[in-house]
């Protein structure tokens, strides 16, 4: 009996020394299983005499459930502790501080786009578009463009070798409206155009907006107040503007778009190279030619078109001094439109 006073104590201590539940369960096999230490004591009463057993029973029997009590209290400790080690493990610091989410926006370029489509909606005309993989038909032929015509070389275009081509400019749209469409009609064509030019001041990919109003005593003088106000509307100031002569096979008389210095005023300075002037937009009227091969009847009809580029448009509205910066996706330069 001395020595199963002892057996408990050094099971209760092996339980109390257990660290972790898997090492809980080895102890309690060792002490309990079926070839445990107790339970060999439960064997071997046979070996007692008869009157000693049912007491060495009873103590054994007791030592047994002692021991057993202990490793449920370890087990319970043990299973508790582990529970708050993977809640520790998990835990959310809920003052933390969010990541946040990078707000995206529009492209400056986009917003100025958006703009200037606003402004002549508001002025009745529609928004056009077209591919700008082009034909011959389409970018210079019908435009008055003949085959070897000099003004094609002005035009550094990218041809595909099936004879197709990135459109050089948006007045292969006035075609397509025309074709489409029929007179009488007002729209405006945004879109990319491409040229084989490369500098600080030229991208081979860059934006255009035509816009072609025809019907029947569309003058001149109709397109100059059009693009006049257009201008103070999209700039927000009364500023100057000024025709050109000039030339394009697709419109005559051409001319070229001057407006006065967004930057001084027309006193003189870089942007305008002291000139006072900013040249901003071709135009004229609609060729007879043109208005011809697009199956419109020239002796009825008339009709003013113009062309601008939308780039430098922006650059001069956001004061943004350097082409390139559009087309480098740098978000440092792009984040500064986010809320404009
Ligand atoms: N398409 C001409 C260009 O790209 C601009 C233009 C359009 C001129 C419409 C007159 C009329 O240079």
């Amino acid at each position: 009996m001395q020595e199963l006073s002892s057996l408990v104590e050094r099971a209760l201590a092996e339980v109390a020394a257990c660290a972790g539940l898997a090492a809980l369960d080895e102890a309690r096999v060792r002490w309990l299983g079926k070839k445990g230490t107790l339970t060999e004591q439960l064997k071997s009463l046979g070996s007692l005499p008869a009157a000693e057993r049912p007491a060495a029973g009873l103590r054994i029997n007791d030592a047994k459930t002692r021991v057993q009590a202990a490793i449920e209290a370890r087990r319970e400790v043990l299973t508790r502790e582990e529970i708050e080690r993977t809640l520790a493990a998990g835990k959310i610091d809920v003052s933390l501080p969010g990541r946040g989410e990078g707000r995206g926006g529009l492209h400056p370029v986009t917003k100025a786009r958006l703009r200037i489509e606003a402004l002549f909606q508001r002025a009745g005309f529609e928004v056009a578009t077209g591919p700008e993989i082009e034909d011959d038909f389409h970018n210079f032929e019908a435009l008055n463009f003949p085959l070897n015509h000099p003004a094609r070389a002005m035009h550094d275009t990218f041809y595909f070798p099936d004879g197709k081509l990135l459109r050089t400019h948006t007045s292969p749209v006035q075609i397509r409206a025309m074709l489409e469409r029929g007179a009488p009609l007002a729209v405006v064509a945004p879109g990319r155009v491409y040229r084989c030019d490369s500098d600080m001041t030229h991208s081979p990919m860059f934006h255009q907006i035509e816009g072609l109003k025809v019907g029947e005593a569309v003058s001149f003088a109709n397109m100059k107040a059009m693009l006049h106000g257009f201008l103070q509307a999209f700039f927000e100031q009364d500023l100057a503007m000024r025709l050109r002569p000039s030339y394009f096979p697709f419109t005559e008389p051409s001319a070229e778009v001057d407006m006065s210095c967004v930057f001084c005023g027309g006193k003189g300075c870089r942007t305008c190279k002291h000139t006072g002037w900013l040249e901003i937009a071709g135009c004229g009227m609609v060729h007879p030619n043109v208005l011809m091969a697009s199956g419109i009847d020239a002796e009825r009809y008339s009709g003013y078109a113009f062309g601008m580029g939308i780039d430098r448009l922006t650059m001069l509205r956001y004061g943004v001094n350097d082409l390139r910066l559009f087309f480098e996706n740098d978000l440092r330069f792009l984040e500064q439109f986010r809320t404009l």
